[in-house]
């Protein structure tokens, strides 16, 4: 495995790599990555996978500074799991000058994650965007654990005609439900008992409404009383649809059930697509 810090090495590296798979990732790596990793092996000659902890994607308030790096471990995880090229740039090597140039953002972009962060997926595509063009790989894997994410990326590939497939991964979780995350190692053991919660909730949710209930705003009212009476601040339990993410009507059948939530100062999200016959 190479490990790549500047942009004119990498590119001199792949130049002749006929199939190129990228992970774009934030490091600190879990079992939830190294699945994207094996979904990338089997679709390309050679995996690419990038740690960059992107200034662009956090707020001044949030968790930039304190988010979790652990290079060296995730070095010998992605050596471990056969990947070739591990990507890691400096803040100077992305961003050598301010980054002027953003993205603007379909509506897609402005609700749910969008509306709790402002500015958060401008930040991730322009970061990508650029992940992209200095990779240029023919495929690249995101996790449906950030479904919105995952939805915008898609839509920045489709509408300024990338040449680069988007497969998603599923989202892994711990035993008891939990979507692995490198925020949850914020978590105390208390935190952690609790964490699973949300997941319990979006999934209970999505089956009542594979019962048959219709009525999503109780659905969704009933879940945040319930998350709220526990201990959480929810920011939102959405029912949506898969692929515009607005908001869902009884006639969808591509569902997907969203939510964002703090134990204390750490915010998880996750979600729980469904499908209806
Ligand atoms: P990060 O949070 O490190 O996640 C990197 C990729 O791993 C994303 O595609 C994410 O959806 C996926 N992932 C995280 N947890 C997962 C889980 N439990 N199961 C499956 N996939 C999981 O997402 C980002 O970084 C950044 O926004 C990035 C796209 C790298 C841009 O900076």
């Amino acid at each position: 495995m190479e490990i790549i810090t500047d942009i004119a090495s990498l590119r001199a590296r792949l130049q002749d790599e006929a199939s190129i798979a990228l992970v774009p990732t934030m490091g600190n790596l879990h079992a939830g990555h190294l699945s994207l990793v094996r979904i990338a092996q089997q679709h390309a000659g050679c995996t690419v996978v990038s740690i960059f902890v992107n200034r662009l994607q956090f707020a001044p308030h949030e968790d930039y500074d304190r988010y979790p790096r652990t290079q060296e471990n995730d070095c010998r995880l992605l050596e471990e799991n056969g990947v070739d090229i591990v990507f890691i740039p400096g803040e100077k090597t992305l961003f050598p000058v301010p980054q002027e140039f953003q993205l603007l953002l379909p509506p897609v972009a402005d609700t749910l994650e969008g509306a709790c962060r402002p500015g958060f997926f401008r930040g991730v595509t322009t970061v990508v965007l650029k992940l992209f063009n200095i990779v240029q790989p023919q495929v690249a894997i995101f996790g449906e654990k950030d479904y919105q994410q995952l939805q915008v990326i898609r839509r920045m590939v489709t509408q300024l005609n990338l040449p680069v497939e988007i497969i998603a991964g599923q989202t892994i979780r711990a035993e008891d439900g939990l979507a692995l995350s490198s925020r949850n190692n914020y978590l105390d053991n208390i935190q952690r008992q609790k964490a699973s919660e949300l997941a319990r909730n979006l999934k209970k949710i999505g089956e009542s409404i594979a019962s048959g209930e219709r009525n999503f705003s109780h659905l969704e009212w009933s879940a945040i009383e319930r998350l709220n009476m526990q201990g959480w601040k929810v920011d939102y339990i959405s029912v949506r649809q898969q692929c515009m993410l607005l908001p869902a009507t009884a006639c969808d059948s591509d569902l997907v059930i969203l939510g964002a939530a703090w134990l204390d100062k750490i915010r998880l999200i996750d979600n729980f697509p469904l499908i209806l016959s």
